[in-house]
This record gives structure tokens, sequence and C-alpha cells, in this order.
């Protein structure tokens, strides 16, 4: 496994050198903040449902309470956690460097709450909702007997605001995404699988276009090939030891 000790100087030599820094992050990143991975077996109450079976339009159309509460249950989970070091040198990094783009999978807003200034959320906020219906965005809501709550304009019913599957990304959203990607000269894929297009496509894209690749995953061994380099371990302690191997006199 990686660690401070043993990341590859090249990288280390890269990170330093690097004007424009873009950041993929998905689940994996706030796996040691406790909130289980979107792949992971779900715990209690929810351990028979497939999340692929829940996060859908279809889902909610045919049972808007159950979709609601889980949503509801991952919120509670998502307000009891705190960032991790993982998320703590990503805010960091963004201050080393002369360009910083994060752009994350994640739902849960934990890289906002660590200090991350603006990162680009590709599949929304589970901290928010919207109206199924007309769309507006609510921060603030009442949970009463009716779930999920009406939309106080409309009376159609609130969804939270998230990408589900077969839904469209948010169009600016994923534009500065494929901008960042194809203009940054080092490109980090921490802590997601890969799996979900077009967010599997950006650490390519990046590659493709000249960027160094660096991907951190529990997932993978490591290797270090033209420009690209694969570190296996946890992101929580992989990230810091990164920042601190190129910014050593940066503090904590
Ligand atoms: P996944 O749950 O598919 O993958 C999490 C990845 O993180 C796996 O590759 C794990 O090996 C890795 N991992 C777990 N713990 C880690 C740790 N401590 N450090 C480093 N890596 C770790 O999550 P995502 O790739 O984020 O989309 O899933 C992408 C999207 O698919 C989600 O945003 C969601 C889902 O379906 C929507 O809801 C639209």
């Amino acid at each position: 496994m990686a660690t401070e000790s043993n990341i590859p100087p090249e990288l280390v030599t890269a990170l330093r050198q690097a004007r424009h820094v873009a950041v993929l992050t998905g689940a994996g990143v706030s796996a040691e903040s406790g909130i289980p991975t979107f792949r992971d077996a779900q715990t209690g109450l929810w351990a028979r449902y497939d999340p692929e079976d829940l996060a859908t339009p279809e889902a909610f159309q045919r049972n808007p309470r159950l979709v609601w509460e889980w949503y509801a249950w991952r919120r509670q989970l998502v307000s009891g956690a705190a960032p991790n070091p993982g998320h703590l040198a990503l805010a960091r990094l963004e201050r080393l460097v002369p360009r910083f783009t994060l752009i994350t999978q994640n739902v849960d807003g934990l890289h906002h709450r660590a200090g991350s200034s603006a990162p680009i959320e590709l599949h929304g906020n589970i901290m928010r909702v919207r109206c199924s219906a007309e769309g507006t965005v609510y921060e603030h809501w009442d949970e009463g007997a009716e779930l999920p709550p009406p939309c106080p304009a409309c009376g159609a019913p609130l969804r939270p605001d998230v990408v589900w599957f077969g839904e469209q990304l948010p169009s600016d959203a994923l534009e500065q995404a494929w901008n960042a990607a194809t203009r940054c000269d080092l490109f980090l894929s921490v802590g997601t699988s890969g799996l979900v297009e077009p967010a599997a496509s950006l650490p390519r894209l990046a590659h493709a276009r000249g960027a160094t690749l660096v991907v951190i995953n529990l997932d993978v061994s490591d290797t270090v090939r033209e420009r690209l380099f694969s570190l296996h371990g946890r992101s929580g302690v992989l990230l810091p030891a990164l920042v601190s191997a190129a910014f050593p006199d940066a503090a904590a």
C-alpha cells in the first residue's frame, strides 16, 4: 500500500509543477467519514433494497414515500458525519496550486464543509430538495405528515435535488468539468469505481489530452506508467501524504 514514504518522486514533482490540478471524487472519498459507498451492501432496514432501484425517476413515481424515506435516512447519515483527512487535504491543495477544479459525484456536501470553495457537484446535493413538477430548489422544508412533503408553491411532491439514473446531469456543471479535464495538467481520480458515465470519462479525457493522471483507490494495484500513477490505499491516508510530500512547508 502506498504511504507518504513511497509516493513516487516523479508524482511529487508533477504535482509541485502543475499549474492546473483537476480532481474527480467518488463515494470512496467519504467512506472514511462513515458514509457507505454507493455499491457497498446497505445495512439495517435498507439492506434488501438495491440503490440502483431506488435512485430512479421510475422508483419515485412508483413509490415516492419509499424513495423519500431512503434519502431521509442517507441525509441523517450525512448530517452526523464529518469531513475526513482526504477531504481536508483537497481543501488544502486548492490553496497551494495556481488553479484548482474539484469535481465530485458525491451528494453529501462534505467537500464544501471541509473548506473546498467551489466543488462542482455533478450529481447534485442531498441536503437540498426540489419540486418534482417545476424544479424550484429549496434548502429548507417542512417534513410533516405527508411524505414526500408538497411543494409550497404548487403542491407537487418535493424530491431530493440529486441526479437519478437515467437523468441528465446539470449541463453547466458538466461543461465546467469537461473544460477542466481538457485543460488541466494533472488530474486526480479518487475513490470512484468509474462505472457511471459521463463522470467516468473525465480521467481518460484528461490523460488523452496530455495531463498526468493519478488514480487513488482501494481497488487498484500500485503502478507507474507514462503519465499515469495508480496508488492503492485509502484516500484519507494517501491524499494528505501526497499533499505533504509535494508541499512540505505548507501547514497541515
Ligand atoms: P462506488 O460506490 O461505485 O465506488 C466507490 C469506489 O471507492 C470503489 O472503487 C472503492 O474501491 C473505492 N473506495 C472505497 N473506500 C475507499 C477509500 N477509503 N479510499 C479510496 N478508495 C475507496 O461510488 P462512485 O464511483 O462514486 O450516481 O459511484 C458513482 C456514482 O454511481 C454515484 O455518484 C452514484 C452511483 O450510482 C448517482 O447516484 C447518479
